[in-house]
């Protein structure tokens, strides 16, 4: 008799690149005869995929792991393994501090997750796999390996970066930049499109720089994808101010398939912090990439990051901040309190700000966002605008997509012959975080029925 199949379960923390990096180990491991399993107690082989950005990032994997020992101490044989930046990050360190734990691996090793994995269960080792690419070349190769496609995917088009902000510890964890080719990135696009796939958002850490060291472009490479059939949207993740050149700015105004949404985080408003970052721009210079932005596409959508806390900032390096909240009026904004990384260079800088203080920052620019963000979406009630359709929330009973800015909308009239398609939608609720619509197409078609008014939310 044939051996039953085994299973797989792959737990996700930290950015778009880890999840486009489980679903390559899911996709490389079920070719390999693997099943996924929902449930992390009935599955042969677990694979926590971490992300070491910040210090809580690291602890929720190590009390995970605790509350994990039972099921090893239950079944032996049960593999567990540790994925991505904590893995490359601590390596051999936490297969020391942890015994129940069989793999610990880099995400430069995932194209050999198979083999690793092979070697636990079938040599009962414990593995250690946390080397970066030892070669020099700038660029590198990724199989094609497409399990399955949703309307939107990530696609990751480069790794690493080679900027050092000095509280980031991406560049240890990632190693220095390299690029897919422009002809391999454009195969999988393709291959995606024959899978349904709407919308592509391209992965990099430092993203702009795509290429680098090569003749080719990130701007060429969205020309080459605007060129695909079927293909109805194109993002990117994530610029760096002072990378963004103009003609990548220019393409906004001029490809097509190109979202009218960026994501450029600007961190701090203050020059000085700025300074101590290492992000080679100052206020200025952001604000001016702003007003260039907004010149080539006036319905662009800009979404930030930002830190509050870096040591040495004062009030009033705050208030800078504050400032460039107010002023551009962001569609989105992802603010962290800052956490010292061991190995950064921030880490060394001492100086550091109290977490009382920390915090209240972090409540005030909250608040601040909140409110911007809440005029910002019931000014969208009313107007009309485009949803592709990603999935249907059964709990909540509505359909769940993005408008071409970006914004998720929820929409409770569609039917599921809508998720994969992208509809006109008429906003009818907004809050700060949130926009409620219904589609217009059935509007139409039932405008002599009685119009069903959407529950109100908070
Ligand atoms: N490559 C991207 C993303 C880096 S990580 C970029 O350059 O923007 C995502 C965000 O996490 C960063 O933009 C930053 O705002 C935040 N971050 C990074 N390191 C941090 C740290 N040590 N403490 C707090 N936030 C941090
Ligand atoms: Fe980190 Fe800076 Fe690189 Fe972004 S650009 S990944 S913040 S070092
Ligand atoms: Fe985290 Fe690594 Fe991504 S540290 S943010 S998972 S690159």
């Amino acid at each position: 008799m044939s051996q039953a199949p085994k299973t797989l379960h792959i737990k996700t923390f930290g950015c778009q690149m880890n999840v486009y990096d489980s679903d390559r180990m899911s996709g490389l491991l079920e070719v390999q005869g693997y099943r996924l399993e929902k449930d992390i107690r009935n599955a042969d082989v677990v694979l926590i995929n971490t992300c070491s950005i910040r210090d809580k990032s690291e602890h929720k994997v190590l009390s995970l792991l605790g509350e994990l020992r039972p099921l090893k101490q239950k079944n032996p044989k049960k593999v567990f393994g540790i994925t991505g930046c904590v893995g490359q990050r601590m390596g051999r360190t936490l297969l020391q501090r942890v015994p129940h734990l069989d793999l610990v691996m880099g995400p430069d090793a995932i194209d050999r997750v198979g083999q690793l994995v092979g070697s636990v269960l079938n040599e009962g080792k414990r593995v250690l796999d946390v080397g970066f690419d030892t070669d020099r070349k700038r660029t590198y190769s990724q199989p094609s390996v497409i399990p399955r496609a949703k309307p939107s995917e990530f696609l990751t088009i480069m790794k690493g970066c080679d900027h050092f902000c000095t509280y980031c510890i991406v560049p240890f964890t990632r190693g220095r930049e390299k690029s897919r080719p422009i002809a391999e990135v454009i195969q999988d696009v393709e291959h995606l499109v024959e899978k349904g796939t709407k919308e592509v958002t391209f992965l990099g850490q430092n993203i702009n720089t795509y290429g680098k060291g090569t003749p080719e472009t990130l701007a060429q490479l969205i020309e080459a994808a605007d060129r695909v059939a079927g293909l109805e949207r194109i993002r990117y993740v994530t610029s760096h101010p002072r990378d963004l050149g103009d003609d990548l700015i220019a393409q906004f105004g001029s490809v097509s398939k190109l979202c009218p949404a960026l994501h450029l985080p600007f961190q701090s408003g203050s020059d000085s912090v700025l300074k101590g970052m290492s992000r080679l721009y100052t206020q200025q210079q952001y604000l001016e990439k702003i007003e260039k932005l907004k010149r080539a596409c006036p319905e662009i959508a800009i979404s930030t990051d930002v830190i509050v806390g870096f040591p040495g900032e004062t009030d009033a390096d705050f208030k800078e901040t504050l400032k460039v909240l107010a002023q551009v009026e962001f569609s989105l904004v992802f603010m962290f309190k800052y956490s010292p990384r061991p190995g950064t260079r921030a880490f060394a800088m001492g100086d550091e700000v109290p977490e009382s203080v920390k915090d209240e920052r972090l409540h005030q620019a909250q608040v601040l966002v909140h409110q911007i963000l809440d005029r910002q979406n019931k000014n969208l009630i009313g107007t009309k605008t485009h949803v592709l359709i990603e999935a249907l929330d059964k709990k909540a009973k509505h359909f769940s997509g993005r408008n071409p800015q970006g914004k998720i909308v929820h929409v409770f009239n569609a039917g599921s012959a809508c998720i994969g398609k992208t509809i006109e939608v008429e906003i009818t609720e907004a809050n700060g975080s949130n926009l409620r619509g219904y589609y217009v197409g059935a509007l139409r078609a039932e405008r002599n029925q009685p119009f069903v008014s959407a529950t109100s939310f908070s």
